[in-house]
């Protein structure tokens, strides 16, 4: 099989993949795929035993894992934990940044707390920001990369009543946009992705006029699956995605054809 062959390039044999929010959900699901196709997956989570969890259920197939806690939202942790990961494994080939949370939602935007509003921010944005910073250097290096940023629907289109979420989602696609062009001439690949509804914990909480508003926009009829979600991801993570950067791809059941 030549270098070139659609196997070699969606393979992760041999890498290392940072993946966050790796207990549960969409970055579960990501770990597993890109784990089952021969990277070494470093799963990020702050859910303890969810995270010692999935490293269990990876290794017991036989593919490699290790778990690692992390709050992304603290700045120190993820430039420190992020350097002590590129001494131990020399690289990092991929980060995958699932984590992340809704915050206030069902609610009027003049009715949130701005401690509320901040930490919604810090997760979802900064947290973002601080690890593409930290793993930059890495992979401008070693002249390579791939950066995976989870934002959402509610970032390209906004949804009444969750407007921290929005605000974070939204700067997470200007930033990678941006960003994807500083460094496109280091084979550095930065890219978005915007998932609609999809079956996962993360929506347990949503306040059911707010979840109802966003299902009902969704053309397909159902919610999206982990599963779903991974298979894009793992091509945005992948080698294939050697030529798009600065892109919000989309998994929305058809309700954001742009
Ligand atoms: N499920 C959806 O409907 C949906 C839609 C659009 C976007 N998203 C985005 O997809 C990503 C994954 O969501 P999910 O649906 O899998 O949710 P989930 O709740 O199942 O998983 C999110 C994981 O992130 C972890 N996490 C939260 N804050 C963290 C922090 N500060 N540091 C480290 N880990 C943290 C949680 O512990 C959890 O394991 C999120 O960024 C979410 O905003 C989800």
């Amino acid at each position: 099989m030549s270098n070139n062959s659609s196997f070699e390039q969606t393979s992760f044999a041999g890498q290392v993949v940072v993946v966050t929010g790796a207990a549960s959900g969409i970055g579960k699901s990501a770990a597993q795929l890109i784990a089952s196709r021969g990277a070494t997956v470093i799963c990020i989570d702050t859910n303890s035993v969810g995270v010692e969890q999935v490293v269990a259920e990876i290794k017991s197939t036989g593919a490699i894992a290790e778990s690692l806690l992390l709050d992304i939202s603290n700045q120190s942790e993820v430039k420190n934990l992020v350097s002590e990961l590129a001494k131990k494994h020399n690289k990092i080939d991929a980060l995958v940044n699932c984590a992340g949370y809704p915050g206030p939602t069902g609610e009027l935007v003049e009715n949130i707390n701005w401690p509320d509003y901040q930490k919604v921010l810090e997760v979802n944005l900064y947290g973002a920001i601080w690890l593409t910073q930290a793993v930059l250097p890495v992979m401008k290096k070693q002249k390579y990369g791939r950066i995976v940023q989870v934002s959402s629907i509610a970032g390209k289109e906004g949804n009444p009543k969750m407007a921290p979420y929005n605000t974070a989602k939204a700067g997470l696609i200007g930033f990678v946009k941006g960003v994807a062009k500083e460094v496109a001439v280091d084979g550095i690949t930065v890219n978005a992705l915007a998932p609609a509804v999809i079956a996962t914990p993360i929506n347990v909480n949503t306040a059911k006029e707010t979840l109802d508003y966003m299902i009902a926009k969704i053309p397909a009829g159902r919610l999206g699956e982990p599963s779903e979600v991974a298979e894009i991801i793992a091509f945005m993570a992948s080698k294939a995605c050697s030529f798009t950067t600065g892109f919000t791809f989309d998994i929305s059941g058809g309700r954001a054809t742009y």
